[in-house]
């Protein structure tokens, strides 16, 4: 029998413990805290200690859910990881997440590449698989971006941050139900954000590591900002619409944060007050596919998500894809 309402039982998330300012960036790069602030609105981040790799950032957002959702490893069908920063290149992080929490031997995959879209398009995956059968899907968000990056191209190594969310995804009887998703890719505009070197069109040499070309992120900065913007201001409408639900009915908007001046653009686009957009971006970066779940927790920390409350979630990412979801808490 299907269930009723399918939607978020529990919440996690982890950030490393190291801070980095701005400051400490100047040390590395020709940058200031001014510029950065200026631009992106990033204070600081979290950087993943020496040893500390994806699995153990996403083990500890994914014991959070299950702790938050009253549950434990055996109560989970399934695991989804939205990462692009696996924990090796073969296998796949989750199945060493599988076996590292105990689920026994549910299946289990990645969702990688899509860059900060992942976590919500694995919402969207685990709320199907929920209706059709599952009794509820694990879904981690998790990122070592600084591990990605290069530590010497100023252009993109300052946005960038570590961290891991997740949710349980399954028969809500309370709140947390996700009413609606849209989600959309336009793969045309894939030159604009990535990192080739690695991959087969330009595999790994000794001569390219040479070069650090394996860490040389491609990133047309103005052309992400616009694509940005305007996907994740036009999924948040036709997600709004689909539920039939106007933006006055939303108590809260939770957006990928990947820079002030992006959320501050999308929130003029769908003209709602500042104050009704989360903002975490300036504590933690951009955190990829971590970056939802990381702020829809500390949203709720802080009391931004009462019971009954309208969240909406919208997000865009590398592909580029996007995907927004309306949540009722
Ligand atoms: N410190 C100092 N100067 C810098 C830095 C830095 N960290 N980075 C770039 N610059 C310089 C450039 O070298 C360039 O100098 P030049 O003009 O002498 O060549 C200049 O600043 C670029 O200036 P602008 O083009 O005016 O910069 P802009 O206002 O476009 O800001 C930024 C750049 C912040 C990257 C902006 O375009 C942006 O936010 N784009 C979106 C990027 C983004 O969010 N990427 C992550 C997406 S991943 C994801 O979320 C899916």
């Amino acid at each position: 029998m299907q269930p009723a309402k399918v939607g978020l039982v529990g919440l996690g998330a982890y950030a490393p413990e190291r801070v980095m300012t701005n400051d400490e960036w100047s040390r590395y790069v020709d940058t200031s805290d001014a510029w950065i602030v200026e631009r992106t609105g990033i204070r600081r981040r979290r950087i993943a200690a020496e040893g500390e790799t994806t699995v153990d950032l996403g083990e500890k957002a994914a014991l959070a859910a299950l702790a938050d959702a009253g549950l434990g490893p055996g109560d989970i069908d399934e695991l989804i990881v939205a990462t692009d920063t696996p924990e090796v290149y073969l296998p796949d992080t989750s199945s060493i997440l599988q076996h590292r929490l105990g689920l026994g031997a549910v299946p289990t995959y990645d969702l990688g590449g899509s860059g900060c879209a992942g976590f919500v398009q694995a919402l969207d995956v685990a709320r199907s698989r929920v209706l059709t059968g599952k009794r509820r899907v694990l879904v981690v968000g998790v990122e070592l971006l600084s591990r990605l990056m290069s530590w010497t191209d100023r252009n993109t190594c300052v946005l960038f941050g570590d961290g891991a969310g997740a949710a349980v995804v399954g028969e809500v009887r309370r709140g947390g139900e996700i009413l609606a998703v849209v989600a959309g890719t336009d793969g045309s505009r894939a030159g604009i954000l990535g990192l080739e070197v690695g991959g087969t069109r330009k595999p790994f040499t000794l001569e390219r590591a040479q070069r650090d070309e394996h860490h040389a992120i491609v990133m047309n900065g103005r052309e992400v900002f616009r694509e940005a913007v305007h996907h994740m201001s036009e999924a948040a409408q036709q997600v709004l619409e689909l539920a039939g639900v106007t933006l006055d009915e939303v108590a809260l908007v939770v957006p990928h944060q990947a820079n002030l001046r992006i959320l501050q653009a999308v929130a003029k686009a769908l003209d709602v007050p500042a104050g009704k957009v989360f903002v975490n971006v300036e504590e933690y970066g951009n955190t990829g596919s971590a970056s939802i779940p990381l702020a829809l927790v500390q949203a709720r920390a802080a009391g931004r998500i009462p019971a009954g409350a309208l969240v909406l979630l919208t997000t865009f990412g590398a592909g580029f894809h996007w995907a927004a979801a309306l949540v009722r808490f």
